[in-house]
């Protein structure tokens, strides 16, 4: 038995990994162990002998099982720890740096008229860019002959449908679908034919329409000045002047006094002390009869807005195609 226990210990001493322990394991107490097959040789013995070799034999027996189980937990330990180290991370090295990226300016201007609508009770409505002829004209008493309907500055896909060349489209959608009082905001993309250093094939707008009973053009007025106030500053000066669109009447063209001269004339308002802003009116009564609403109750203003416009102003831009090319150098810039 004493020699069983040195062997035992000496060999447990030179296990080097979780394997070799339980090959010891397998050796001496295993189904062939050495310590089980001498725990079988107690039945040779007599009855007293047997009982006190038995006691000393399960002493050893219980011994090796906790030697076996220390060195396992010593070497799972070992283990982790070498894992550990081999596998390190020094997460203290600088990583990848990527240039963070930042909102286009035509997105910032549109989040800033958003805004100020919100503010002043107007929701957000939208409609779809691939529009009707109904919708885009027809329904805006824009008649078959109008020259906003010529081929050069309307994209058709088909005879009856056609990328939306402004947003006032969505008045009529809107309008068929709620019944008065509304007041909303309909931002989005249009489309023209067109191309030069104030015209891009698409741009965006923001359409805005209140109707109720009794809406006048004083509401058009204040609402559009408060409105202009809060984005250009509460001295701008704003000036209506008449003007024609064939779905509001009266019709107006907004202007602002130019931003860079302050009114005395400069090469951005070519000598004029102003800048156009917006159009706007009075909704037509043909189109309130259009989307079934009564002309002899209710009344309402609409008005339009170019966001790139209102950008170049802003940020002093003078190529509208810049908004466009994605140069990072230009919108690194913002
Ligand atoms: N839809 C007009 C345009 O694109 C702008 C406008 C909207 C004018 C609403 C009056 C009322 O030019």
């Amino acid at each position: 038995m004493q020699a069983l226990r040195e062997r035992f210990q000496k060999e447990l001493s030179q296990v080097r990994s979780l394997r070799e322990l339980q090959e010891i394991r397998a050796r001496y107490l295993g189904r062939k162990g050495a310590l089980t097959e001498a725990l079988k040789g107690l039945k040779a013995l007599p009855p007293e002998e047997r009982r006190q070799q038995g006691r000393l034999l399960n002493e050893l027996k219980a011994s090796m099982e906790e030697a076996l189980r220390q060195r396992q937990q010593a070497l799972k330990e070992a283990e982790l720890k070498e894992a550990l180290t081999r596998e390190a991370l020094d997460i203290t090295l600088p990583g990848h740096y990527g240039p963070p990226g930042r909102p286009h300016p035509v997105s910032t201007v549109l989040e800033e008229i958003v805004e100020v609508f919100l503010s002043m009770g107007f929701s957000v409505e939208e409609g779809p860019e691939v529009e009707l002829d109904y919708y885009n004209f027809e329904a805006l008493n824009i008649p078959r002959d109008h020259p906003a309907r010529d081929m050069q500055d309307t994209f058709y896909v088909s005879d009856d449908v056609l990328l939306r060349t402004h947003t006032s489209p969505v008045q009529i959608r809107v309008m068929k679908q709620q019944r008065p009082p509304l007041r909303f905001i309909a931002p989005g993309k249009v489309y023209r034919c067109d191309a030069d250093v104030s015209h891009t094939p698409m741009f965006h707008q923001v359409e805005g329409l209140m109707v109720a009973e009794d809406i006048s053009f004083a509401h058009l007025k204040g609402t559009l000045e408060a409105f202009l106030h809060r984005l250009f500053g509460q001295d701008v000066p704003v000036r209506f002047r008449p003007s024609y669109f064939p779905f509001t009447e009266p019709s107006a063209e907004v202007d602002i006094g130019c931003i860079f001269c302050r009114g005395s004339g400069c090469r951005v308002c070519q000598g004029s002390g102003w800048i156009e802003i917006l159009g706007a009116g009075m909704v037509h009564p043909r189109v309130f009869e259009m989307v079934g609403y009564e002309p002899e109750r209710y009344s309402g203003f609409a008005f339009g807005m170019g966001v790139e416009r209102i950008a170049m102003l802003r940020y002093q831009i003078e190529d509208i195609r810049l908004f466009f090319v994605n140069d990072a150098r230009f919108l690194a810039q913002f």
